[in-house]
């Protein structure tokens, strides 16, 4: 893998003139504990990762633990007390104010909650403006700057003024001028912060349509862990400065690594964190020209009272355990099965499967090429979805059985 971005044991101390602090940090000294003895601020406690080219890292904590003090140290707008930033060769903590430049200019950009756009300007002036800034000619940064309002759906409103457009559009003319620029890795600091919950979600959804076409370099910042979960192909949980996990959302989700994290992912959307082939499990199948004989076997085989049968490897029908005994053993299963089964990708997140879930009818799982690749159950879902963190339990403090039960 590319990894387009490296910190390495980045620290930030505000206020730490005589370096104090920092020999209470190296002895473990707690960011609340520093603080109150010493006044010093701990910003970011030796925090080190990679990003990888083409991947959405979303650096998520609660307010205070130092989300926008680490991704302003990433793009150089404060030295960090210790530690390295590599971007290509160059090390951003500490590099001259040239190469400093040169690395906002060709390779980092940040996008702002507040965009600040111009309000005399037109929508294609603000976002063309970084270009000027650049020095590059009318035409071209006019074109370059269409080009990105069309990625966010609003070149039709290229003429327009800022406060003709919804909060919404504003945003995604702040996104589009963060595009124009074409830079390597995009720096997001709580850019849907300021949205009220409806545009938010929507917002989200662009991003990753956007992401799956663009595959740029993002890093992500939000207090939001249902955000975070949603949009980060890994996410870093921050507290006190410190990266406290680090992993994909379905690795937060079922293996918090403290109670920490497992406060924090107690509520979140499983249905949205969990995708259809996290649960998955193999099915039963007959191709369309075998008989009732060869399905009950292999129905047999993987103990189950359906098959699915299919043609190429597509699904294209059902067999049910006693149709198939009801009939000559002859029978070609294609007389007998039930046409147009219930399908779900893979790919698809739990939530988007509950309503196909419904008829409880086991449903067919397929790959993007639209061939069986499992099954999956209304209970695999509930299952999945209701099973919370795992809980540190030992054997002898399970409830015992209540002694005496009287059978039903
Ligand atoms: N210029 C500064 N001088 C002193 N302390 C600072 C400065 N900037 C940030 N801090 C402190 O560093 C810590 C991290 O702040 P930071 O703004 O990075 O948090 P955050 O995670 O972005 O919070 P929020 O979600 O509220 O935006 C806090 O304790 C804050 O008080
Ligand atoms: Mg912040």
């Amino acid at each position: 893998m590319n990894v387009k971005l490296s910190a390495q044991n980045v620290s930030k101390l505000f206020n730490d003139k005589q370096g104090e602090g920092a020999s209470r940090l190296a002895k473990g000294q707690s960011k609340e504990e520093i603080f109150r003895e010493t006044g010093v601020t701990v910003g970011i406690n030796n925090v080190s990762f990679d990003v990888n080219e083409g991947e959405i890292f979303v650096i998520m904590g609660l307010s205070g633990s130092g989300k926008s003090t680490l991704v302003r140290t990433l793009n150089g707008l404060i030295r960090p007390t210790s530690g390295k930033i590599l971007i290509g060769d160059t090390d951003v903590a500490s590099c001259s104010k040239d190469a400093l430049r040169d690395v906002r200019r060709k390779k980092i950009t940040m996008v702002f909650q507040h965009f600040a756009l111009f309000p005399h300007k037109t929508v294609l002036e603000n976002v063309a403006f970084g270009l000027k800034l650049k020095g590059i000619a009318r035409e071209d940064r006019n074109k370059a700057a269409l080009n990105s309002l069309a990625k966010v759906g609003l070149d039709a409103y290229a003429d327009s003024l800022p406060d003709q457009l919804s909060g919404g559009m504003q945003q995604r003319v702040g996104l589009a001028r963060g595009l124009a620029n074409d830079p390597e890795i995009l720096l997001m600091d709580e850019p849907f912060g300021a949205l009220d919950p409806l545009i938010r979600r929507e917002m989200q959804d662009e991003l990753i349509g956007l992401q799956r076409e663009l595959k740029k370099t993002i890093i992500f910042i939000t207090h939001d862990l249902n955000e975070a979960m949603i949009l980060g192909d890994r996410i870093a949980i921050m507290k006190d400065g410190a990266f406290v996990q680090v992993g994909t959302a379905q690795e937060i989700v079922s293996e918090p690594s403290d109670d920490y994290v497992r406060a924090f992912v107690a509520d979140i959307d499983r249905s949205r964190v969990f995708k259809v082939s996290d649960i998955a499990s193999d099915a039963a199948w007959v191709n369309a020209d075998a008989t009732a004989s060869d399905a009950l076997k292999v129905m047999d085989r993987q103990k189950s009272d359906l098959a699915y049968v299919v043609r190429a490897g597509v699904p294209v029908g059902l067999l049910i355990r006693s149709d198939a005994m009801e009939c000559a053993r002859t029978t070609p299963v294609r007389d007998i099965m039930h046409a147009e089964p219930p399908v779900v990708a893979e790919e698809a997140y739990l939530n988007e499967v509950y309503a196909a879930a419904q008829t409880g009818v086991p449903m067919a799982v397929t790959n993007e090429d639209g061939k069986l690749v499992g099954v999956v159950s209304q209970e695999q879902i509930f299952e999945q979805l209701a099973s919370g963190p795992a809980e540190e339990e030992s054997a002898d403090s399970e409830p015992a059985a209540p002694a005496g039960k009287v059978a039903e």
